[in-house]
């Protein structure tokens, strides 16, 4: 029951998230009187506490100094939205780097009282994740796996409420295939960089032709609920 809530909720969330961003591109064309001309509206994020300032704090100082694609800010805060939504209490994330979406996703989980499982091949970065983690005070809700993820997830064990893929591109296929089980009913995968020249077509598919799929494309990000 309570999942039940949690993934319809998430849903209605998602719709309104496009219908602000459908309302936004209206707004700048004004067809029909009323507020029309004006620049888009961008989000801004306000910590609200000690914890949230500290988060903030550890993410803008690893941005400032960064050399590796991370998500951009406005891509994290959906992530956040989303997780914390969904009321997530494990999330699953391909492609640490340095840890920027993760802290993201930690912003959620002191909320929820969940966990993240996070996949790094990269040592140094893993590494720089998990000082950052360290920083930010929430290393103990954060796992990072080193290692091919392709390898490395068929270890995982329990249910997943959020599956974030945002390591090789041509290897989002196979995550799905392999973690889709283990999405829980209401669960999202969210994919990254789900562009023109960049998705796999099979992913594409993959997400688009399931009958207990249900996928959203927004903001160069893939939006799926398994219903
Ligand atoms: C775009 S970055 C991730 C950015 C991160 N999600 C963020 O927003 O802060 C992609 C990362 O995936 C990692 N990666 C690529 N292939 C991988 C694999 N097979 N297993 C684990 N990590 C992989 C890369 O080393 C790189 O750090």
């Amino acid at each position: 029951m309570k999942s039940k809530f949690y993934g319809s909720s998430a849903w209605i969330l998602a719709m309104a998230l496009m219908t602000t961003a459908i309302l936004t591109s209206t707004a700048q064309r004004g067809p029909r009187g009323g507020f029309g001309g004006g620049a888009p509206f961008t989000s801004k994020f306000v910590p609200m506490d000690e914890k949230e300032t500290k988060i903030l704090g550890v993410m803008e100082e690893l941005m400032a100094n960064e050399q590796y694609r991370n998500v951009p800010p406005q891509d994290g805060q959906v992530l956040r939205v989303l997780a914390q939504s969904i009321h997530a209490q494990h999330i699953v994330e391909i492609g640490t780097s340095t840890g920027y979406s993760g802290l993201w996703f930690a912003m959620a989980l002191q909320k929820t009282g969940g966990k993240m499982t996070t996949y790094e091949i990269d040592k140094g970065r893993a590494d720089t994740a998990k000082a950052n983690f360290k920083a930010a005070g929430v290393e103990n809700i954060i796992t990072v796996v080193l290692g091919d993820a392709h390898e490395e997830v068929k270890k995982l064990d329990g249910t997943i409420d959020l599956l974030f893929l945002d390591a090789d591109k041509e290897g989002y296929i196979d995550y799905l295939n392999t973690l889709m089980p283990k999405v829980r009913s209401g669960g999202l995968i969210v994919a990254h960089n789900i562009n023109a020249g960049m998705a796999d077509p099979n992913f594409i598919q993959a997400i688009s032709d399931k009958a207990e799929l249900e996928t959203l494309y927004m903001q160069g990000m893939s939006i799926t609920m398994k219903k």
